[in-house]
């Protein structure tokens, strides 16, 4: 049941509380099916709330089938209570993938890096960042003596307001823009600004794993949204936001990772205003919009943007410095204050000295120079990988930017063991699943082009093709 309060609010009764916060704890596998939750009085007196609350929420959870009573003896939890996604028992097929998130992935060395979505450090200007760092402290004698301030450096905010109004005709104000450590951290503090736990999350199927993590954490219920090489299915968005009324959409709308995929214009708009119609807020997470082959992507969800459901979280990650760990996230004011507290709680704002040394950089003409060598370089690499690629009977669709290919290998191949063969052979990629809410694509792999040099490139490729091969052979003669 809802209270409303005197400012005409509705707040949840400390009863719900206490019902989500059990339900979110079976729900992580705190206690197993069966097994007994703590007794009304020890959680009462663990919360420090009455114990008729804790009644009440137990009563409910019993009404909900999420736990049962026996007589005399306490509430244990009903079967089927644990998130389906998070069955971590279910039988290993392979020791390692099984567990894999993207970070243990990343963890194994390896030779042949096709896991990581990162560009090859030779490709960026670090000898530029070196003899610059000097300069900065000459600008800025005091630059680490002092915080930045939890929203960020304002000459670096007033220069991206002027180059998001240039580039993507979108009018924020420096107020309106909060720098974070890297959109990794724009995308947990958003989900601790606007996920409670329960709450309905649209998410792409597949996407970025650790966006997957991060919502799952904050207890979301997640509902996956298949992109393709058109975009979405409006239709399932809408028929989601009608039955489920998520919180919000994450996505990746602009050289989508894993896919590469690019949302066409006319869809970008509609998305808008449906999210506008239900109230449910984009989480635009645009990455890759800068590193394009040919033309430059369709302007970004948060241009449509009118009623202020937009959120873009712009990271400058990839191809300037990833150890600087720069992001902007552009939101409308109401928003901003409650983002700025949840900023200043976690780190009270991103190092000084890394936004300088970022906004001297992305100032000058030579982040331009940079942009169009890089872009070149990475087609070359996709190009390499495509070429031997081509060899086989796997399948993709060709982005027209980003840093990977989404590969689909035939049913034969078994991934799983096709992981755990190349890590013997210091090759590395990234399996399907992992970037799959459903954990299922098990038939598809995320292979990076932009980490290793052309000749390792080829190599890799060359190598994970024979081992793919020889595995298909072992299966099929078995
Ligand atoms: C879609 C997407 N979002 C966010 C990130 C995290 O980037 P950052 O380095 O800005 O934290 C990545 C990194 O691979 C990514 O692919």
């Amino acid at each position: 049941m809802e209270r409303v309060n005197g400012g005409g609010t509705q707040v949840k009764a400390l009863s719900e509380h206490v019902y989500d916060y059990i339900w979110t704890r079976i729900q992580r596998g705190e206690w197993r099916e069966h097994e007994k939750i703590p007794s009304i009085r020890l959680l009462a007196s663990e919360l420090n709330v009455h114990r008729l609350t804790v009644f009440k929420a137990y009563q409910r959870l019993k009404e909900d089938k999420k736990v049962y009573v026996k007589d005399k003896s306490g509430y244990y939890v009903h079967p089927g209570g644990l998130l389906p996604f998070d069955d971590l028992d279910s039988p290993i097929v392979s020791s390692y993938v099984q567990k894999s998130h993207l970070s243990e992935i990343h963890r194994v060395p390896a030779t042949y890096q096709f896991s990581y979505a990162l560009i090859d450090p030779n490709l960026l200007p670090n000898r530029y960042f070196s003899e610059y760092v000097k300069e900065i402290f000459d600008l800025y004698p005091k630059v680490l003596s002092t915080y930045s301030t939890v929203q960020g450096d304002e000459e670096l905010r007033h220069v991206l307001a002027r180059h998001f109004a240039h580039q993507h005709h979108f009018h924020v104000g420096a107020d309106d823009i909060l720098i974070t450590s890297g959109s990794q951290q724009a995308i947990d503090l958003l989900a601790r600004l606007l996920i409670q736990p329960m709450d309905a999350v649209l998410i792409e199927r597949p996407t970025y794993s650790a966006a997957i993590d991060i919502f799952r954490q904050q207890g979301a219920k997640l509902l996956p949204v298949d992109i393709h090489p058109n975009g979405y299915d409006l239709e399932q968005v809408e028929s989601y936001m009608i039955q489920h009324k998520p919180r919000l959409f994450y996505l990746n709308p602009t050289f989508h990772n894993p896919t590469g995929y690019t949302i066409p214009a006319k869809q970008r708009k509609q998305l808008v205003e449906l999210a506008e119609r239900h109230r449910c807020f984009l989480l635009e997470d645009d990455t890759f919009h800068d590193i394009y082959f040919d033309r430059e992507p369709p302007l970004p969800l948060f241009s449509y943007s009118t009623e202020g459901y937009v959120v873009y979280i712009r990271s400058f990650s990839k191809y300037v410095a990833p150890g600087l760990r720069i992001a902007a996230v552009c939101l409308r004011p109401a928003l901003m204050k409650h983002l700025f507290t949840l900023k200043a709680l976690s780190d009270n704002g991103s190092p000084l000295l890394n936004q300088k040394i970022f906004l001297h950089y992305f100032s000058s003409a030579r982040l331009q120079q940079h942009l169009e060598k890089l872009r070149i370089a990475l087609n070359v690499r996709k190009s390499i990988m495509e070429e031997e690629l081509s060899l086989t009977d796997w399948t993709w669709s060709s982005p027209a930017g980003g840093l990977n290919l989404w590969v689909k290998l035939p049913p034969s191949v078994p991934m799983d063991e096709l992981l755990a063969k190349s890590i013997e052979k210091s090759i590395s990629f990234v399996p399907g699943s992992i970037c799959d809410p459903l954990k299922e694509k098990k038939a598809w792999m995320r292979l990076s082009y932009s980490y290793i040099n052309e000749k390792q490139l080829r190599e890799g490729v060359r190598q994970l093709i024979q081992l793919s091969r020889e595995l298909n052979h072992a299966h099929t003669h078995f």
